[in-house]
Protein backbone atom coordinates (compact mmCIF):
# COMPACT_ATOMS: atom_id res chain seq x y z
CA UNK A 1 0.00 0.00 0.00
CA UNK A 2 1.53 3.85 -1.46
CA UNK A 3 -0.07 6.11 0.68
CA UNK A 4 0.32 9.86 0.54
CA UNK A 5 -0.48 12.25 2.97
CA UNK A 6 -2.09 15.51 2.04
CA UNK A 7 -1.30 18.95 4.15
CA UNK A 8 -3.78 18.85 6.96
CA UNK A 9 -7.08 21.24 7.02
CA UNK A 10 -6.66 24.03 9.84
CA UNK A 11 -8.74 22.34 12.78
CA UNK A 12 -9.60 23.88 16.12
CA UNK A 13 -11.61 20.91 18.00
CA UNK A 14 -10.22 20.65 21.12
CA UNK A 15 -10.96 16.68 23.50
CA UNK A 16 -13.88 16.73 24.92
CA UNK A 17 -16.02 13.79 26.56
CA UNK A 18 -18.62 14.06 23.74
CA UNK A 19 -20.41 10.39 23.46
CA UNK A 20 -20.43 11.49 19.36
CA UNK A 21 -16.76 13.10 18.75
CA UNK A 22 -15.21 9.81 20.84
CA UNK A 23 -14.75 6.05 19.98
CA UNK A 24 -16.30 5.23 16.34
CA UNK A 25 -17.48 9.21 16.17
CA UNK A 26 -13.93 10.50 16.22
CA UNK A 27 -13.42 12.87 13.41
CA UNK A 28 -11.13 12.46 11.07
CA UNK A 29 -9.01 15.60 9.68
CA UNK A 30 -6.52 13.42 7.60
CA UNK A 31 -6.58 13.62 3.69
CA UNK A 32 -5.02 11.53 1.87
CA UNK A 33 -4.33 9.46 -1.41
CA UNK A 34 -4.13 5.65 -1.08
CA UNK A 35 -2.60 2.83 -3.91
CA UNK A 36 -3.09 -0.76 -3.64
CA UNK A 37 -4.53 -1.55 -0.65
CA UNK A 38 -3.31 -4.62 1.58
CA UNK A 39 -5.89 -7.54 1.94
CA UNK A 40 -6.45 -8.44 5.21
CA UNK A 41 -8.45 -11.79 4.31
CA UNK A 42 -9.85 -13.15 1.23
CA UNK A 43 -9.35 -11.80 -2.58
CA UNK A 44 -10.93 -8.59 -3.93
CA UNK A 45 -13.69 -10.36 -6.59
CA UNK A 46 -12.01 -9.29 -10.03
CA UNK A 47 -15.13 -8.36 -11.23
CA UNK A 48 -16.08 -5.70 -8.81
CA UNK A 49 -15.14 -3.09 -11.17
CA UNK A 50 -16.06 0.70 -10.18
CA UNK A 51 -16.52 2.93 -7.38
CA UNK A 52 -17.92 3.17 -3.12
CA UNK A 53 -18.83 6.51 -1.93
CA UNK A 54 -19.52 7.20 1.24
CA UNK A 55 -20.22 10.77 3.13
CA UNK A 56 -19.49 11.59 6.57
CA UNK A 57 -19.45 13.98 9.79
CA UNK A 58 -16.30 15.09 10.73
CA UNK A 59 -16.22 18.03 12.66
CA UNK A 60 -13.26 20.45 12.67
CA UNK A 61 -13.94 23.19 14.34
CA UNK A 62 -14.49 23.78 18.08
CA UNK A 63 -18.01 24.11 18.29
CA UNK A 64 -19.66 27.56 19.09
CA UNK A 65 -22.55 26.01 21.60
CA UNK A 66 -23.94 21.74 21.81
CA UNK A 67 -22.35 19.57 19.03
CA UNK A 68 -24.49 17.35 17.97
CA UNK A 69 -22.93 14.85 15.10
CA UNK A 70 -25.35 16.12 12.17
CA UNK A 71 -22.79 19.20 12.23
CA UNK A 72 -20.07 17.56 11.30
CA UNK A 73 -18.15 18.50 7.78
CA UNK A 74 -18.53 16.61 4.84
CA UNK A 75 -15.78 14.48 4.21
CA UNK A 76 -16.24 11.69 1.00
CA UNK A 77 -14.32 8.63 1.56
CA UNK A 78 -14.12 6.12 -1.97
CA UNK A 79 -12.47 2.64 -2.34
CA UNK A 80 -12.12 2.33 -6.54
CA UNK A 81 -12.03 -1.41 -7.86
CA UNK A 82 -10.22 -2.49 -10.68
CA UNK A 83 -8.97 -5.35 -11.80
CA UNK A 84 -8.59 -7.41 -8.15
CA UNK A 85 -7.16 -4.45 -6.66
CA UNK A 86 -8.23 -1.35 -4.85
CA UNK A 87 -7.25 2.65 -4.32
CA UNK A 88 -8.59 5.35 -1.53
CA UNK A 89 -8.98 8.01 -0.86
CA UNK A 90 -11.04 10.89 1.24
CA UNK A 91 -11.67 14.72 1.15
CA UNK A 92 -13.59 16.96 2.66
CA UNK A 93 -16.47 18.74 0.81
CA UNK A 94 -15.00 22.07 -0.26
CA UNK A 95 -18.05 23.83 0.66
CA UNK A 96 -18.56 27.57 1.15
CA UNK A 97 -19.35 27.31 4.76
CA UNK A 98 -16.08 25.02 4.83
CA UNK A 99 -14.09 27.73 3.10
CA UNK A 100 -15.16 30.65 5.58
CA UNK A 101 -14.65 28.83 8.51
CA UNK A 102 -11.19 27.73 7.11
CA UNK A 103 -10.58 31.08 6.39
CA UNK A 104 -11.83 31.74 9.99
CA UNK A 105 -10.10 29.08 11.57
CA UNK A 106 -12.80 28.43 14.38
CA UNK A 107 -16.59 28.26 13.94
CA UNK A 108 -19.34 30.51 12.42
CA UNK A 109 -22.20 28.96 12.49
CA UNK A 110 -24.28 26.80 15.54
CA UNK A 111 -25.49 23.72 15.46
CA UNK A 112 -28.64 21.87 15.17
CA UNK A 113 -28.76 21.44 19.15
CA UNK A 114 -28.07 25.71 19.12
CA UNK A 115 -30.63 28.37 19.31
CA UNK A 116 -30.20 29.77 15.55
CA UNK A 117 -28.96 33.41 17.24
CA UNK A 118 -25.68 31.78 18.19
CA UNK A 119 -24.62 31.80 14.52
CA UNK A 120 -22.24 33.99 13.37
CA UNK A 121 -23.45 34.55 9.79
CA UNK A 122 -26.76 33.84 8.05
CA UNK A 123 -27.33 29.79 7.79
CA UNK A 124 -28.80 27.44 5.55
CA UNK A 125 -31.11 24.76 5.69
CA UNK A 126 -35.18 24.51 6.07
CA UNK A 127 -33.62 26.30 9.36
CA UNK A 128 -31.81 28.70 8.04
CA UNK A 129 -29.25 29.00 11.00
CA UNK A 130 -27.46 25.85 10.27
CA UNK A 131 -23.39 25.23 8.21
CA UNK A 132 -24.47 23.99 5.27
CA UNK A 133 -21.91 21.03 5.40
CA UNK A 134 -22.95 18.84 2.38
CA UNK A 135 -22.15 16.05 4.97
CA UNK A 136 -25.32 13.64 4.60
CA UNK A 137 -25.74 11.55 1.10
CA UNK A 138 -23.94 11.23 -1.82
CA UNK A 139 -25.11 10.20 -5.36
CA UNK A 140 -23.95 9.74 -8.89
CA UNK A 141 -25.48 11.63 -11.79
CA UNK A 142 -24.62 12.59 -14.97
CA UNK A 143 -21.43 10.71 -14.28
CA UNK A 144 -20.46 13.21 -11.64
CA UNK A 145 -20.90 12.45 -7.58
CA UNK A 146 -23.11 15.00 -5.53
CA UNK A 147 -23.22 15.35 -2.10
CA UNK A 148 -26.29 17.00 -0.03
CA UNK A 149 -27.29 18.25 3.01
CA UNK A 150 -29.57 16.36 5.36
CA UNK A 151 -31.83 19.66 5.87
CA UNK A 152 -31.67 21.28 2.64
CA UNK A 153 -28.48 22.96 1.16
CA UNK A 154 -26.85 23.31 -2.10
CA UNK A 155 -26.14 20.32 -3.90
CA UNK A 156 -21.64 20.30 -4.27
CA UNK A 157 -20.30 18.19 -7.38
CA UNK A 158 -17.16 16.62 -7.30
CA UNK A 159 -15.43 14.72 -9.42
CA UNK A 160 -16.15 10.67 -8.78
CA UNK A 161 -12.39 10.21 -9.61
CA UNK A 162 -10.41 12.65 -7.53
CA UNK A 163 -13.12 13.77 -5.07
CA UNK A 164 -12.17 17.23 -6.28
CA UNK A 165 -15.41 19.64 -4.83
CA UNK A 166 -16.19 21.68 -8.33
CA UNK A 167 -18.94 23.06 -6.27
CA UNK A 168 -22.25 24.22 -6.37
CA UNK A 169 -24.83 22.54 -8.52
CA UNK A 170 -26.04 25.82 -11.11
CA UNK A 171 -29.62 24.47 -10.76
CA UNK A 172 -29.65 23.97 -7.05
CA UNK A 173 -33.13 26.24 -6.43
CA UNK A 174 -33.61 29.13 -3.60
CA UNK A 175 -34.93 26.59 -1.31
CA UNK A 176 -32.16 24.05 -2.07
CA UNK A 177 -32.04 20.35 -2.27
CA UNK A 178 -33.07 17.77 0.24
CA UNK A 179 -30.65 15.10 1.38
CA UNK A 180 -32.19 12.24 -0.76
CA UNK A 181 -32.20 13.01 -4.39
CA UNK A 182 -32.57 9.65 -6.11
CA UNK A 183 -31.34 8.67 -9.55
CA UNK A 184 -33.37 6.21 -11.95
CA UNK A 185 -30.38 4.52 -13.47
CA UNK A 186 -32.60 3.14 -16.21
CA UNK A 187 -32.88 6.92 -17.35
CA UNK A 188 -30.29 8.94 -15.84
CA UNK A 189 -32.74 11.69 -14.31
CA UNK A 190 -32.41 12.71 -10.78
CA UNK A 191 -35.39 13.37 -8.66
CA UNK A 192 -35.35 16.12 -5.42
CA UNK A 193 -37.43 18.08 -3.49
CA UNK A 194 -36.92 20.59 -0.42
CA UNK A 195 -39.10 21.90 1.99
CA UNK A 196 -38.49 25.23 3.77
CA UNK A 197 -40.24 27.13 6.75
CA UNK A 198 -42.51 29.91 3.86
CA UNK A 199 -45.54 28.79 1.83
CA UNK A 200 -45.83 26.96 -0.56
CA UNK A 201 -43.08 24.84 2.26
CA UNK A 202 -42.32 22.21 -0.30
CA UNK A 203 -41.21 21.29 -4.49
CA UNK A 204 -40.09 18.89 -6.23
CA UNK A 205 -37.60 18.73 -9.15
CA UNK A 206 -36.24 16.59 -11.77
CA UNK A 207 -33.00 16.75 -13.06
CA UNK A 208 -32.28 15.07 -17.21
CA UNK A 209 -29.15 12.95 -17.49
CA UNK A 210 -27.67 15.43 -19.13
CA UNK A 211 -27.96 17.74 -16.00
CA UNK A 212 -30.40 19.91 -17.23
CA UNK A 213 -33.17 21.01 -14.75
CA UNK A 214 -36.48 19.90 -16.41
CA UNK A 215 -39.17 20.42 -13.93
CA UNK A 216 -39.60 22.54 -10.58
CA UNK A 217 -43.06 22.75 -9.22
CA UNK A 218 -44.59 23.55 -6.06
CA UNK A 219 -46.18 20.72 -3.46
CA UNK A 220 -48.09 23.00 -1.40
CA UNK A 221 -48.59 22.17 2.35
CA UNK A 222 -50.46 22.70 5.27
CA UNK A 223 -47.30 24.57 7.33
CA UNK A 224 -43.38 23.67 7.72
CA UNK A 225 -42.53 19.75 7.65
CA UNK A 226 -39.39 17.65 8.10
CA UNK A 227 -39.59 15.27 5.42
CA UNK A 228 -36.18 13.62 4.89
CA UNK A 229 -36.36 11.03 1.89
CA UNK A 230 -38.30 10.11 -1.27
CA UNK A 231 -39.11 7.79 -3.94
CA UNK A 232 -39.99 7.00 -7.06
CA UNK A 233 -42.11 4.48 -9.69
CA UNK A 234 -41.18 4.03 -13.40
CA UNK A 235 -44.33 6.30 -13.39
CA UNK A 236 -44.36 8.70 -10.29
CA UNK A 237 -42.38 10.06 -7.42
CA UNK A 238 -43.94 9.47 -4.03
CA UNK A 239 -43.07 12.52 -1.23
CA UNK A 240 -44.42 12.84 1.96
CA UNK A 241 -46.12 14.70 4.77
CA UNK A 242 -45.62 13.20 8.33
CA UNK A 243 -47.08 14.81 11.48
CA UNK A 244 -43.74 14.66 12.95
CA UNK A 245 -42.77 18.39 12.49
CA UNK A 246 -41.72 21.51 14.51
CA UNK A 247 -44.08 23.08 17.43
CA UNK A 248 -45.91 25.55 15.46
CA UNK A 249 -46.28 27.93 17.78
CA UNK A 250 -42.39 27.68 19.29
CA UNK A 251 -41.57 28.38 15.70
CA UNK A 252 -42.76 31.82 15.03
CA UNK A 253 -40.23 32.42 18.35
CA UNK A 254 -37.98 31.01 16.32
CA UNK A 255 -37.64 27.60 18.29
CA UNK A 256 -37.23 24.74 16.26
CA UNK A 257 -38.68 22.03 18.35
CA UNK A 258 -40.04 18.75 16.98
CA UNK A 259 -43.40 17.18 17.95
CA UNK A 260 -45.43 14.26 16.99
CA UNK A 261 -48.93 15.77 16.21
CA UNK A 262 -51.60 13.84 17.38
CA UNK A 263 -55.00 13.56 15.45
CA UNK A 264 -52.96 14.23 11.95
CA UNK A 265 -52.19 11.39 9.49
CA UNK A 266 -49.24 10.18 7.59
CA UNK A 267 -49.90 11.53 3.93
CA UNK A 268 -48.53 10.54 0.98
CA UNK A 269 -48.57 12.75 -2.66
CA UNK A 270 -48.15 10.41 -5.85
CA UNK A 271 -46.85 13.05 -8.65
CA UNK A 272 -46.66 11.95 -12.31
CA UNK A 273 -42.78 12.09 -12.76
CA UNK A 274 -42.81 15.05 -15.27
CA UNK A 275 -46.07 16.30 -13.50
CA UNK A 276 -47.80 19.51 -12.35
CA UNK A 277 -49.30 20.02 -9.33
CA UNK A 278 -52.68 20.31 -10.45
CA UNK A 279 -51.54 16.36 -11.15
CA UNK A 280 -50.63 15.69 -7.59
CA UNK A 281 -52.88 12.82 -5.32
CA UNK A 282 -52.83 12.36 -1.89
CA UNK A 283 -53.07 9.74 -0.10
CA UNK A 284 -53.64 9.14 3.90
CA UNK A 285 -52.27 6.49 6.12
CA UNK A 286 -51.18 5.93 10.02
CA UNK A 287 -49.37 8.64 11.34
CA UNK A 288 -46.16 7.79 12.16
CA UNK A 289 -42.27 9.00 11.09
CA UNK A 290 -40.39 7.53 8.18
CA UNK A 291 -36.41 8.52 7.95
CA UNK A 292 -35.91 6.33 4.65
CA UNK A 293 -37.55 4.17 1.79
CA UNK A 294 -36.35 1.34 0.40
CA UNK A 295 -38.29 0.66 -3.28
CA UNK A 296 -41.05 1.80 -4.67
CA UNK A 297 -42.96 0.07 -7.91
CA UNK A 298 -46.65 -0.07 -9.58
CA UNK A 299 -48.36 -3.25 -9.15
CA UNK A 300 -52.08 -3.23 -11.28
CA UNK A 301 -53.84 -0.45 -9.88
CA UNK A 302 -51.11 -0.22 -7.05
CA UNK A 303 -48.26 1.72 -6.14
CA UNK A 304 -46.15 -0.20 -3.59
CA UNK A 305 -44.08 1.83 -1.03
CA UNK A 306 -41.56 0.07 1.18
CA UNK A 307 -39.52 1.96 4.27
CA UNK A 308 -39.08 1.78 8.01
CA UNK A 309 -41.97 2.60 9.98
CA UNK A 310 -41.36 4.52 13.24
CA UNK A 311 -43.27 2.89 15.90
CA UNK A 312 -42.10 5.77 18.56
CA UNK A 313 -40.90 9.18 16.54
CA UNK A 314 -40.88 11.43 18.95
CA UNK A 315 -38.77 9.14 22.23
CA UNK A 316 -38.08 10.38 25.65
CA UNK A 317 -34.60 11.35 26.54
CA UNK A 318 -32.30 8.21 27.61
CA UNK A 319 -32.40 8.03 31.40
CA UNK A 320 -28.82 6.36 31.06
CA UNK A 321 -26.99 8.60 28.73
CA UNK A 322 -24.75 11.08 30.10
CA UNK A 323 -25.80 13.76 31.68
CA UNK A 324 -26.66 16.90 29.20
CA UNK A 325 -26.94 14.26 26.41
CA UNK A 326 -30.10 12.50 27.15
CA UNK A 327 -32.21 14.65 24.83
CA UNK A 328 -29.31 13.97 21.72
CA UNK A 329 -28.99 10.55 22.54
CA UNK A 330 -32.75 9.72 22.37
CA UNK A 331 -32.78 11.00 18.68
CA UNK A 332 -29.95 9.29 17.41
CA UNK A 333 -31.05 5.37 18.68
CA UNK A 334 -32.81 3.46 16.61
CA UNK A 335 -33.67 1.56 19.38
CA UNK A 336 -35.51 4.59 20.66
CA UNK A 337 -37.66 5.03 17.49
CA UNK A 338 -38.73 1.64 17.22
CA UNK A 339 -38.42 1.92 13.24
CA UNK A 340 -39.76 -1.26 11.48
CA UNK A 341 -39.96 -2.69 8.07
CA UNK A 342 -43.03 -1.41 6.38
CA UNK A 343 -44.96 -1.68 3.37
CA UNK A 344 -47.27 1.04 2.35
CA UNK A 345 -49.73 0.08 -1.15
CA UNK A 346 -51.66 2.83 -2.39
CA UNK A 347 -54.55 2.47 -4.70
CA UNK A 348 -54.73 4.78 -7.74
CA UNK A 349 -57.97 3.64 -8.72
CA UNK A 350 -59.86 3.49 -5.04
CA UNK A 351 -58.00 6.33 -3.19
CA UNK A 352 -57.41 3.58 -0.56
CA UNK A 353 -54.14 3.09 0.89
CA UNK A 354 -53.67 -0.51 2.70
CA UNK A 355 -50.11 -1.01 5.00
CA UNK A 356 -48.45 -4.17 6.08
CA UNK A 357 -45.86 -4.97 8.69
CA UNK A 358 -42.74 -7.20 7.00
CA UNK A 359 -40.79 -7.55 9.88
CA UNK A 360 -40.95 -6.46 13.62
CA UNK A 361 -36.84 -6.67 14.21
CA UNK A 362 -35.78 -2.71 14.59
CA UNK A 363 -33.58 -1.98 11.07
CA UNK A 364 -32.93 1.40 9.11
CA UNK A 365 -30.89 2.39 6.29
CA UNK A 366 -31.64 0.06 3.91
CA UNK A 367 -29.90 -0.41 0.35
CA UNK A 368 -31.01 -2.89 -2.91
CA UNK A 369 -29.89 -3.46 -6.17
CA UNK A 370 -30.01 0.01 -7.90
CA UNK A 371 -30.96 -1.69 -11.12
CA UNK A 372 -34.35 -2.62 -9.56
CA UNK A 373 -35.62 1.19 -8.41
CA UNK A 374 -38.69 1.96 -8.89
CA UNK A 375 -39.26 -1.43 -10.62
CA UNK A 376 -40.77 -4.94 -9.01
CA UNK A 377 -38.09 -6.09 -6.80
CA UNK A 378 -37.60 -8.93 -4.24
CA UNK A 379 -34.37 -8.33 -2.05
CA UNK A 380 -33.96 -5.88 0.30
CA UNK A 381 -30.83 -5.18 2.82
CA UNK A 382 -31.21 -3.67 5.99
CA UNK A 383 -29.28 -2.18 9.09
CA UNK A 384 -29.07 -3.37 12.53
CA UNK A 385 -28.14 -0.70 15.15
CA UNK A 386 -26.28 -1.03 18.91
CA UNK A 387 -29.10 -0.22 20.92
CA UNK A 388 -28.48 3.17 22.42
CA UNK A 389 -26.28 4.18 19.69
CA UNK A 390 -25.94 5.68 16.05
CA UNK A 391 -24.13 2.83 14.96
CA UNK A 392 -24.40 -0.45 12.46
CA UNK A 393 -23.40 -3.49 13.95
CA UNK A 394 -25.31 -5.66 10.81
CA UNK A 395 -27.10 -6.36 8.27
CA UNK A 396 -30.22 -8.37 7.08
CA UNK A 397 -31.27 -9.74 3.88
CA UNK A 398 -35.07 -10.03 2.93
CA UNK A 399 -36.38 -12.04 0.51
CA UNK A 400 -39.66 -9.87 0.25
CA UNK A 401 -41.35 -12.70 -2.41
CA UNK A 402 -40.99 -15.31 0.43
CA UNK A 403 -40.74 -13.24 3.92
CA UNK A 404 -37.74 -15.41 4.15
CA UNK A 405 -34.34 -13.46 6.08
CA UNK A 406 -30.93 -13.86 6.67
CA UNK A 407 -29.00 -11.34 8.83
CA UNK A 408 -25.13 -11.32 9.66
CA UNK A 409 -23.99 -9.56 13.00
CA UNK A 410 -20.52 -7.77 12.90
CA UNK A 411 -18.04 -8.92 15.74
CA UNK A 412 -18.59 -6.51 18.94
CA UNK A 413 -16.86 -3.33 18.81
CA UNK A 414 -17.20 -3.55 15.05
CA UNK A 415 -19.65 -0.92 13.36
CA UNK A 416 -20.12 -0.29 9.69
CA UNK A 417 -21.61 2.13 6.83
CA UNK A 418 -24.87 2.01 4.80
CA UNK A 419 -23.82 -0.64 2.20
CA UNK A 420 -24.80 -0.07 -1.27
CA UNK A 421 -25.24 -3.15 -3.69
CA UNK A 422 -22.57 -3.68 -6.25
CA UNK A 423 -24.11 -5.75 -9.28
CA UNK A 424 -22.40 -8.15 -10.92
CA UNK A 425 -21.16 -7.35 -14.13
CA UNK A 426 -23.28 -10.19 -16.28
CA UNK A 427 -25.28 -10.80 -13.09
CA UNK A 428 -28.02 -13.29 -13.93
CA UNK A 429 -29.96 -12.89 -11.13
CA UNK A 430 -31.18 -9.76 -8.77
CA UNK A 431 -29.25 -10.67 -5.59
CA UNK A 432 -25.89 -11.37 -8.18
CA UNK A 433 -23.35 -8.88 -6.49
CA UNK A 434 -21.92 -7.49 -3.43
CA UNK A 435 -22.52 -5.24 -0.71
CA UNK A 436 -19.70 -3.27 0.38
CA UNK A 437 -19.07 -1.12 3.33
CA UNK A 438 -16.22 0.72 5.33
CA UNK A 439 -16.18 -0.69 9.06
CA UNK A 440 -14.32 1.03 12.34
CA UNK A 441 -12.85 -1.59 14.86
CA UNK A 442 -12.60 -0.33 17.97
CA UNK A 443 -11.03 -2.61 19.37
CA UNK A 444 -8.13 -2.62 17.10
CA UNK A 445 -8.49 1.03 16.15
CA UNK A 446 -8.40 0.35 12.58
CA UNK A 447 -10.73 0.70 9.31
CA UNK A 448 -11.57 -1.55 7.01
CA UNK A 449 -13.16 -2.02 3.91
CA UNK A 450 -15.96 -5.60 3.73
CA UNK A 451 -16.75 -6.92 0.67
CA UNK A 452 -19.75 -8.90 1.17
CA UNK A 453 -21.31 -11.52 -1.31
CA UNK A 454 -25.02 -10.82 -1.23
CA UNK A 455 -26.05 -14.61 -2.03
CA UNK A 456 -24.00 -15.57 1.00
CA UNK A 457 -24.36 -12.54 3.69
CA UNK A 458 -24.73 -14.79 6.47
CA UNK A 459 -21.58 -16.42 5.71
CA UNK A 460 -19.82 -12.74 6.18
CA UNK A 461 -17.23 -10.87 4.24
CA UNK A 462 -15.26 -12.64 0.92
CA UNK A 463 -12.85 -9.74 1.49
CA UNK A 464 -11.31 -7.56 4.01
CA UNK A 465 -9.36 -4.89 2.87
CA UNK A 466 -7.39 -2.37 5.37
CA UNK A 467 -7.80 1.55 4.85
CA UNK A 468 -4.79 3.66 5.70
CA UNK A 469 -6.84 5.40 8.78
CA UNK A 470 -9.30 5.12 11.19
CA UNK A 471 -12.53 6.50 9.41
CA UNK A 472 -15.09 8.28 11.96
CA UNK A 473 -18.92 6.65 11.20
CA UNK A 474 -21.07 8.39 9.03
CA UNK A 475 -24.47 8.51 7.10
CA UNK A 476 -25.11 7.47 3.68
CA UNK A 477 -22.61 5.96 0.73
CA UNK A 478 -23.51 4.36 -3.12
CA UNK A 479 -22.02 2.39 -5.45
CA UNK A 480 -21.38 3.13 -8.77
CA UNK A 481 -19.93 1.05 -11.53
CA UNK A 482 -17.21 2.44 -14.27
CA UNK A 483 -19.79 2.45 -17.09
CA UNK A 484 -21.75 5.37 -15.04
CA UNK A 485 -18.70 7.99 -14.30
CA UNK A 486 -17.29 10.64 -15.77
CA UNK A 487 -14.07 13.08 -14.30
CA UNK A 488 -10.40 12.83 -14.57
CA UNK A 489 -9.45 9.77 -14.01
CA UNK A 490 -7.12 10.00 -10.69
CA UNK A 491 -3.88 10.46 -10.29
CA UNK A 492 -2.21 9.68 -7.09
FE1 LIG B 1 -30.79 9.95 5.34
Amino acid sequence: MIVERLTGVISSLEPSNHPYLNGAWTPLNEEVNAQDLSVVEGAIPPDLDGIYLRNTENQIHQPLGRFHPFDGDGMIHQIDFHGGRADYRNRFVRTRCFAAEQEAKGSLWGGLADPPALSLRPGFGAHGALKDASSTDVVVHAGMALSTFYQCGEGYRLDPHTLETLGVEGWTPLDGISAHAKVDEATGELMFFNYSKHAPYMHYGVVDRDNRLTRYIPVPLPGPRLPHDMAFTERFSILNDLPVFWDPGLLKRNIHAVRLHEGIPSRFAIIPRHGQTSDIRWFEATPTYVLHWLNAYEEGEEIILDGYFQENPTPQPKADAPPGFEHMMAYLDEWSFQPKLHRWRFNLATGATREERLDDRILEFGVFNQQYAGRKYRYAYSTTAKPGWFLFNGFVKHDLETGESVELTLPAGVFASEAPFAPRPGARSEDDGYLVTFVTDENRGTSECLVIDAQRLADGPVCRIALPHKICSGTHACWAPRSQLKGKSAQL
